[in-house]
């Protein structure tokens, strides 16, 4: 099986279940828990920040992060794109009661800075639900991996800070954006007040994200954490996977790259294939069918038969690199997809094809 649904599926290494055996543990809603400790050390250090809290999902980090920001009746302002808008279950509104105020989102994952500067809304008038919080995600998972440049981070962090709004950034791959930008995480952090970023999607552990910023804004989402139920006891179980992830995979993320760009060329060369490599920035390629009778859906169907695994994505096609796929893997998910695309690849019976 090649599993390219998401860089969410990787297994943990081998040396990630021998530290995970061996971790020293107590309980962390104590703060007794040293491999938490030292994870979360090691997490502020690496992004430049005062401090970081361990929770068990980037969805936990971005609800705890925002609603440590902006309080009840406060906007939250984010794009129509982005992750906390459309797949984080509303959270942000139906426990804290923050407003989404949503942005058109660009191509390259930017909200522009005109639609950000009318969308805050005068503090003097008392019909207006102030601003708590700015979104940003980074890289851009809807846009397709796209990284954003951190000039316009610092704008809009300039802008922002001017009018003491604090910019949250949803980093789930922020360790891929500062590969591809090849700088270190902490010079993306810096253009931000907070940080979530994932342990568990290109850094390829099993659980796990951390929430960095001001140790008073920390102190905040360690209680949110703990009203969402997110305060765990032994858990240096996972956090010693967390370790190895946050400590020696950042190194290996351009090989992810790599395998994307490869598995890219070799599909856009194809006429039924739509893909602008341009937007193949890090390890997420996201195409569409052209002159193809086949519907995304149709495609994903018979590449599964073939044990190739894909997903629809926006009327496209997803297909994400991590470690569990090797350039060989990528190398033979295009052939297979170029015989499907190409007609040799579907089942006699033409299931899912679109009916014109
Ligand atoms: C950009 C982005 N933010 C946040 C998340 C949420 O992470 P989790 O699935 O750990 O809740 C994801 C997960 O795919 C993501 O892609």
């Amino acid at each position: 099986m090649i599993d390219l649904r998401s860089d969410t599926v990787t297994k943990p290494t081998p040396a990630m279940r021998e530290a995970m055996a061996r971790a020293e543990v107590g309980d962390d809603v104590f703060g007794d828990d040293p491999t938490i400790n030292r994870l979360q050390q090691v997490a502020a250090e690496m992004l430049g920040k005062e401090a970081a809290i361990f929770v068990p999902s980037g969805t936990m980090g971005n609800l705890t992060a925002v609603l440590a920001h902006c309080a009840r009746g406060q906007e939250v302002l984010l794009g129509d794109e982005s992750h906390i808008y459309h797949y984080e279950a509303g959270g942000v509104s139906a426990l804290g009661g923050a407003v989404f105020h949503v942005l058109p989102t660009t191509s390259a994952g930017e909200l522009p800075l005109d639609a950000v500067a009318a969308a805050v809304r005068p503090a003097y008038d008392a019909h207006a639900a102030p601003a708590g919080v700015i979104c940003l995600e980074n890289t851009h998972n809807r846009c397709g991996g796209v990284v954003v440049g951190l000039e316009y981070m610092a704008a809009l962090k300039g802008w922002a800070d001017e009018r003491q709004v604090p910019v949250h950034l949803d980093g789930a791959r922020v360790f891929n954006a500062a590969v591809a930008l090849g700088v270190p995480v902490r010079a993306i952090a810096d253009q931000v007040t907070s940080i979530q970023f994932c342990l568990s999607k290109g850094l390829g552990a099993p659980v796990g994200s951390l929430v960095a910023g001001p140790a008073a804004f920390i102190k905040r989402v360690h209680r949110l954490r703990k009203m969402v139920g997110g305060g765990m006891r032994q858990v240096g179980v996972v956090g010693a996977a967390g370790l190895i992830a946050l400590t020696e995979m950042p190194q290996r993320l351009h090989e992810d790259h790599a395998n994307a760009r490869l598995l890219a060329e070799q599909l856009a060369a194809l006429p039924q294939i739509d893909l602008d490599l341009a937007s193949v920035q890090t390890n997420i390629i996201v195409f569409g069918l052209r002159n193809s009778p086949l519907t995304p859906e149709a495609l994903v169907e018979a590449a599964r038969e073939r044990d190739v695994l894909l997903v629809p994505f926006k009327g496209r096609v997803r297909a994400v690199t991590h470690l569990d796929v090797s350039a060989a893997d990528c190398r033979s998910a295009a052939a297979i997809i170029s015989e499907i695309v190409q007609g040799s690849g579907v089942g006699d019976q033409g299931s899912g094809i679109r009916d014109h």
